[in-house]
């Protein structure tokens, strides 16, 4: 029983992983650069150090001025260029460390109950580079039922939500936290169902349904497969698909392609992945 729940939860977090990738272009796109004059500006004020000009590396005083500014400030544009920088500045794995040592996580995490979206994205985005330290995660856990909400109640494919996806997903990638999204994976599938290409999974995807992949990996993969007939299952039977955008994941999973792939694993050498498929064949 564990161990069939463990490998759902991987599995989940693959699914998560492959949808969430293809909307990282999205969310990177666009960023503000500041639009203030090109005076010489040594050392500066904090609000500089968000104007996009400082190529270099902040040091440890630097960010502390930004979470100082970033708690008084009240001004969204300056809020909002604060969280990109700080963002930015998070992909350095030191900076991720002096951050939260700093207090800087709460001072992130507080921005997520901004009404504007644009901040909330940010917010968002500036976590998810936060979150590549292990440190971190359990600092940032606090704020995952609040990402998972904002996530299903975010419009579809909002900017809002792929960056919601990113996070759960990098939150997902160690088993620690995973059980807390337990009660919101069912509907988590359902906007991975619904959601357009940016939402979704690449039709590479189906590679991993490829005879040759590692057992293992296969017999996770098939497991998601069931995982996900489950979740639209109703009384046992496929609930009425939801309509298949483009690139959509559900197209993806019913579409041709992929029925021929399981009928190959239904003769795979090996006896547990053929008894998976052949679970899995009857729902196309
Ligand atoms: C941090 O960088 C600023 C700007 O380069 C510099 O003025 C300051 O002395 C540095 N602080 C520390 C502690 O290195
Ligand atoms: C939300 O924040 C953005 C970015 O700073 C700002 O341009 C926009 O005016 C804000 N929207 C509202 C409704 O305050
Ligand atoms: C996050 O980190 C990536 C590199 O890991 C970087 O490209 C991106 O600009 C950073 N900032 C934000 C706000 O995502
Ligand atoms: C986690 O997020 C970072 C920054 O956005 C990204 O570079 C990294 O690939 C993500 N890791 C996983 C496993 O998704």
């Amino acid at each position: 029983m564990i161990g069939v729940r463990h490998a759902s939860w991987v599995a989940a977090g693959l699914v998560l992983g492959a949808g969430a990738c293809y909307g990282i272009y999205l969310l990177t796109r666009g960023r503000r650069r500041g639009g203030r004059g090109l005076g010489p500006r040594r050392s500066g004020s904090a609000e500089d150090l968000t104007s996009g000009s400082h190529d270099d590396v902040l040091n440890a005083s630097q960010l502390q001025k930004l979470l100082y500014l970033l708690e008084s400030t009240e001004d969204p544009v300056i809020t909002e260029r604060a969280l990109v920088t700080l963002g930015n500045s998070a992909a350095f794995s030191a900076n991720q460390a002096i951050i939260r040592e700093l207090g800087g996580i709460p001072v992130v995490g507080n921005k997520l109950n901004n009404p504007n979206q644009s901040i909330k994205e940010k917010a968002l985005n500036a976590l998810n580079n936060l979150s590549v330290n292990v440190e971190n995660q359990v600092k940032i856990k606090m704020y995952i039922h609040q990402v998972c909400e904002d996530v299903l109640s975010g419009p579809l494919n909002s900017a809002v939500q792929l960056a919601g996806l990113r996070l759960l997903t990098n939150m997902t990638v160690t088993n620690d936290h995973q059980h807390m999204l337990s009660s919101y994976i069912t509907d988590l599938f359902h906007v991975l169902l619904a959601g357009n290409g940016h939402t979704k999974v690449d039709s590479s995807f189906l590679a991993l349904y490829d005879g040759h992949v590692a057992k293992e990996i296969l017999l996770r993969v098939l497991t998601l497969f069931q995982n996900i007939n489950n979740c639209l299952k109703t009384g046992g039977r496929l609930a009425v698909r939801p309509p298949s955008p483009q690139g959509s994941l559900s197209l993806l999973l019913y579409g041709e392609e992929c029925a021929q792939k399981m009928r190959a694993l239904a003769s795979h050498q090996d006896a547990d992945v053929q008894e998976k498929a052949v679970t899995i064949i009857p729902e196309f």
